[in-house]
């Protein structure tokens, strides 16, 4: 694979307009809920993004035709097989959003074992266990989850897990009861505005799901689906994350297109922190101000708490204020991949297990540093921006996974940034 860099050179604020793009984590369930359909789904504002490829190989090895134009994708998926391209499957966790809908429509599937990330063991079992009530039969073989169960039946299904709801899992059984015998409830259902808009995209195909957004879903099973066309919300995290690179440059944006009642935790703790920021419509207005910020505890939790998709953007906020912030990761384990990378830039900070201590108020200096995940590279780039000097991000196909042409997007709005082969 060929691999790019970042070369940054930080200091300089942001300033002007940044458009944002369609939700990843909505477009990817929604992309699998079209193989539930012998119709034509109509997919618009879709992120352009290497995830988003994958999944539509992944439909096409599953047998339906995909193509992806601009930002609309159209998949008519008339004739489908249960078993897809292993290499593929295994590349990306969000594959397994293909299980419900294959257990839904052929009451059978053979996935692969997503396989450990770098951000947490991010078990199924919470997946499996929720289409087991509902009548599938799950074996692992030879690294395979391989589903049986003929047609599925409605049934109450409980989701609280570990740490709380789960939202692919949420999506998955929405999906598979869709085209159950009988009514589901889903108790302890993931909460998340992504959710939500799967919800709508089934309801749009002839589904019958009520209370999406709420810990109670409710799904009363149709006889077949029919194609429909949707389109994609916004990506609050693409969005927050620009509201954050604002804050870090000292910087003045609108983000548009946003949608900032999907992001109230977050603006929450940038107002609480000092930053001007407030909304005007579908934007998100980031103001520059001479005030000094102040520091912030944040601790992740489910929607509408604070996103663990924003814990590392803001970390790198919470190095430039004078003062201790505490952050606790409560939704991965092991979400603190960026801590090392910012402390080659001259950040102090401490961690003692789910919780990092930020000591701010140090200047960063730029450095060579590498990129682990998406939302640990996102945040390697903010602190490059702010940071004193030179900053070169490596590995950056992790952030492509997830924001489209963030460089380019960057360098419109006064970044010093280029892409660069690593
Ligand atoms: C989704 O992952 C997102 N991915 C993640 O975004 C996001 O961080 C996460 O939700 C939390 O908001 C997509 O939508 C494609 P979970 P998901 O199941 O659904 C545990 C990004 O950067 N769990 O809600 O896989 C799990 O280990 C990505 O865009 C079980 O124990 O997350 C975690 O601790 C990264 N058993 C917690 O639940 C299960 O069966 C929440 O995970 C499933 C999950």
């Amino acid at each position: 694979m060929a691999m790019d860099a970042f070369e940054i050179k930080g200091g300089r604020p942001l300033s002007g307009e940044v458009t944002i793009s369609g939700s990843k984590n909505a477009a990817l369930p929604i992309m699998a809920a079209a193989l539930l359909t012998r119709e034509k789904c109509v997919i618009h504002h879709v992120p352009d993004l290497s995830d988003v490829r994958f999944m539509v190989e992944i439909l096409k090895s599953l047998g339906a035709r995909v193509e992806f134009d601009g930002d609309t994708v159209v998949i008519e998926a008339a004739q489908i097989r249960e078993f897809g391209d292993y290499e593929l499957i295994r590349k990306m966790r969000a594959s397994i959003c293909i299980l419900g809908p294959l257990m839904g429509r052929l009451g059978r599937a053979r996935v692969s074992l997503p396989g450990g990330c770098i951000i947490g063991a991010r078990p199924i079992d919470l997946h499996l266990k929720g289409l087991r009530a509902l009548g599938a039969k799950f074996v692992i073989r030879g690294g395979y989850v391989v589903g049986t169960g003929s047609h599925l039946g409605g049934a109450e299904v409980f989701l609280g897990g570990r740490v709380g709801p789960t939202v692919l899992g949420t999506g998955n059984i929405m999906m598979a009861a869709s085209l159950a015998d009988g009514v589901t409830v889903i108790e302890s259902a993931a909460c998340e505005p992504e959710v939500v808009d799967l919800a709508n995209f089934l309801n749009a195909m002839g589904a019958r799901v009520e209370g999406a957004g709420s810990p109670t879903v409710t799904i009363t099973g149709v006889k077949q689906l029919h194609g429909a066309e949707h389109t994609v919300i916004p990506d609050r995290i693409e969005a927050a994350t620009f509201a954050v690179a604002a804050a870090v440059t000292r910087g003045s944006l609108t983000i548009k297109g946003a949608r900032p009642d999907h992001l109230g935790a977050v603006l929450d703790k940038l107002r609480e922190a000092g930053v001007k920021v407030g909304r005007r419509g579908q934007d998100i207005v980031v103001e520059r101000s001479r005030n000094r910020l102040k520091p912030v505890d944040i601790t992740t939790q489910p929607y509408a708490g604070f996103p663990t998709d924003v814990q590392a953007q803001m970390m790198v906020l919470m190095l430039l204020v004078p003062g201790i912030s505490v952050i606790t990761e409560r939704i991965f384990e092991a979400r603190f991949m960026h801590v090392p990378e910012l402390c080659r830039l001259g950040a102090e900070i401490l961690i003692e297990g789910p919780t990092a201590i930020v000591k701010g108020g140090r200047p960063l200096s730029g450095a060579p540093i590498m990129a682990s995940d998406l939302r640990a590279s996102a945040a390697l780039v903010l602190a490059g921006l702010a940071a004193e000097g030179e900053t070169v991000v490596k590995r950056v196909y992790h952030l492509d996974r997830g924001y489209q042409r963030m460089d380019e997007k960057l360098r419109r709005l006064g970044a010093r940034i280029e892409r660069v082969p690593e």
